[in-house]
């Protein structure tokens, strides 16, 4: 059932956030807002914040966040159209009946189109396995040491030999061409046409957190090439923002989760015991897997391969996991390749020693590192210590730091002062190249060269990010002091704001600050899909707590330059300048030069 936009609203603006939040979080005002502790990851101390006047919600430690709606869809897990049928119900709306039409329903009737194809496609592999046909498929997995709990567990099924029977099956059951080309199931051949993508394989159904398969990954019995075939991204898989075995293991209640390299892995851990396993696909931890993790656990222990890509997997996922706010421990498997072959050869309580002899991930980069340099030589020893410097001047408690200091020093019989000064070093190095410091922002960042840490990955994503952070600052302020619409608006325009999610979010605020109030909590109702509500509540959230009076009026200022100054860069880009565009650049440009006087109406 898709709703109009004016329903929506009437059920958002009828159901107030602190009331709806309040029935399942303790909350406290203080100041302007209230907070509580997040129900949507762990905490001890309260950084979930409901803000009345807005009518959203916001987490500072997951960034869990949206409107009334969005909260209903991330606590009782359901979809947008659901939640908006229970805070109907809630407000005693009584829902229109008929459907809406629309490019945002198209879109989002294909996505569950396709959903369901998925569905069936699993339900036919599954059956398949179970099928005299299947035996192959079977026998394999048998031989794999899974049981039927397991197998049944995972939905998992079995391709069979012929190249179109399940083009053939959804065919019967009235499936057309054009959708199943979105799905992804199908690959198309000049001669015979449609055909499965998948056969001859056993087959893994992927599926997302809410246990809707998404995509599939199919293995061959044997030796064949490739080994693992995966579904292409579709419009409802996407790999950097799923986990596999996420689905179960969300609901371990484990402090930790493990994650790791394969399909197999996770089900072998599952089956041993390890429900708190999950498993990237086939592709490299990304920064979404990371803040996804974070709803879940605050600590993530490794356990990639024990081959030179796993070990290089496990650097890369490192300084990401700690950036999400996560810690992370490594695994030892050695002498075995994976999770998988470790617990068929030692068994499940192994497997639960060598989790608790995880090695915290900076003893395991210190290890790594240090394998690089030639420890017997005084100059590459020292600059093996510039390099633990530097990782080290990425910790932001200077507690931590002096901790780490101090193991170092310890395990390699350096002095204490010594090191320490080297960390001082590095930390001044990295203020300077901090975004926002005049001009040193590309910086060649020749030592850290060897393999990609913490801070060099900042360093090249800083500029991007500090101008995101600025464009959701202006319009966090715009919700906050409207009053500032009138002349703000004169100096940075909707295009100033980066192309998408920000210039998306920019054009409604602005057509309802033209038209008198911000509404921030209706402009995140325009957004389905939760991801979407959570990037557009953070988008409103993002003010430096404490600013007032002159102090924060600088700080506009600062803003609308750095804002002002990155869209200018990108409207010179555009071809075809002609005099209007270049009367505006002269404007824009005096504007530039005068706002330092800027009177901005607090
Ligand atoms: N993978 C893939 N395509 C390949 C090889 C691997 O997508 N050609 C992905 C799969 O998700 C696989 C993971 O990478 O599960 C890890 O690969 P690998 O270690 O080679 O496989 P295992 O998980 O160990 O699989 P198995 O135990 O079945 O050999
Ligand atoms: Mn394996």
């Amino acid at each position: 059932m898709y709703y109009p936009d004016e329903v929506i609203e009437e059920v958002r603006s009828r159901n107030d956030i602190v009331d709806v939040v309040s029935a399942y979080v303790k909350l406290k005002r203080s100041g302007g807002n209230l907070f509580g502790l997040c129900p949507f990851h762990s905490e001890k101390s309260p950084s979930f914040s409901v803000s009345p006047s807005k009518q959203i919600y916001y987490c500072f430690g997951c960034g869990a966040g949206g409107n009334v709606i969005s909260f209903v869809m991330q606590y009782e897990n359901c979809s947008f159209q659901e939640a908006v049928q229970t805070l109907a119900d809630r407000a005693g709306i009584s829902l229109p009946e008929e459907e809406q039409d629309g490019a945002a329903r198209q879109e989002h009737s294909l996505r569950s189109q396709i959903l369901e194809v998925n569905k069936m496609a699993a339900a036919f592999y599954y059956y398949q396995l179970r099928s005299k046909s299947g035996q192959p498929g079977m026998d394999y997995l048998k031989g794999r040491e899974l049981s039927d709990e397991t197998i049944h567990g995972f939905g998992l099924g079995y391709a069979g030999k012929y190249s179109d029977s399940l083009y053939q099956y959804l065919r019967s059951k009235g499936i057309g061409d054009q959708l199943l080309r979105e799905t992804g199931l199908m690959v198309f051949d000049e001669r015979k046409g449609m055909l499965d993508k998948f056969w001859n394989r056993v087959m893994f159904p992927i599926m997302d957190v809410n246990s809707k398969v998404i995509g599939f990954g199919g293995r061959v019995m044997g030796d064949g090439k490739p080994k693992y075939l995966n579904s292409p991204e579709t419009r409802v898989f996407d790999k950097s923002r799923n986990l596999y075995g996420l689905n179960f293991a969300r609901r371990s209640r484990k402090k930790v989760m493990i994650v790791c390299e394969g399909y197999m892995d996770v089900i072998s851990m599952h089956q041993a015991g390890f429900v708190n396993s999950v498993a990237s696909l086939g592709t490299a931890l990304t920064s979404q897997h990371a803040s996804l993790l974070k709803r879940y656990t605050d600590e993530v222990v490794l356990s990639y391969d024990s081959d030179g890509a796993g070990i290089r997997a496990a650097l890369r996922a490192i300084p990401l996991l700690k950036e999400a706010g996560l810690r992370s421990e490594v695994l030892d498997l050695s002498p075995f390749k994976d999770p998988d072959e470790f617990i068929k050869a030692k068994g499940n309580e192994a497997f639960q020693e060598r989790i608790d002899q995880a090695q915290g991930s900076f003893f395991f980069e210190l290890k790594v590192v240090e394998s690089r340099y030639n420890m017997a030589d005084p100059e590459s020893k020292t600059a093996f210590f510039r390099e633990i410097a530097r990782r080290i001047a990425g910790f932001e408690q200077e507690v931590e730091r002096e901790n780490y200091i101090e193991a170092v020093a310890q395990k390699y019989h350096v002095s204490f002062d010594g090191l320490r000064r080297m960390v001082g070093t590095e930390l001044m190095k990295g203020i300077r190249t901090a975004p926002g410091v005049s001009g040193s922002a590309d910086l060649p960042s020749s030592e850290s060269s060897s393999f990609s840490s913490g801070s060099a990955r900042k360093r090249g994503s800083n500029a991007d990010e500090g101008l995101h952070r600025s464009q959701c600052m202006l319009l966090t302020w715009l919700t906050e002091y409207p009053q500032i619409y009138p002349v703000l608006r004169e100096y940075v325009a909707v295009e100033d704001y980066s192309e998408g999610f920000c210039r998306e979010a920019a054009a409604m605020l602005y057509e309802q600050l033209e038209n008198g109030e911000p509404v921030p909590a209706r402009i995140i109702s325009h957004f389905t899909e939760a991801e979407d509500q959570k990037k557009a509540a953070a988008l409103f959230n993002t003010s430096e707590p404490g600013l007032a009076g002159e102090e924060l009026k600088k700080a506009m200022r600062e803003t609308i330059r750095k804002v002002m100054e990155s869209g200018q860069k990108n409207a010179g880009t555009d071809t075809g300048m002609d005099m209007a565009a270049l009367k505006r650049m002269i404007e824009r440009k005096k504007k530039l030069e005068n706002l330092g006087r800027l009177e901005i109406p607090l």
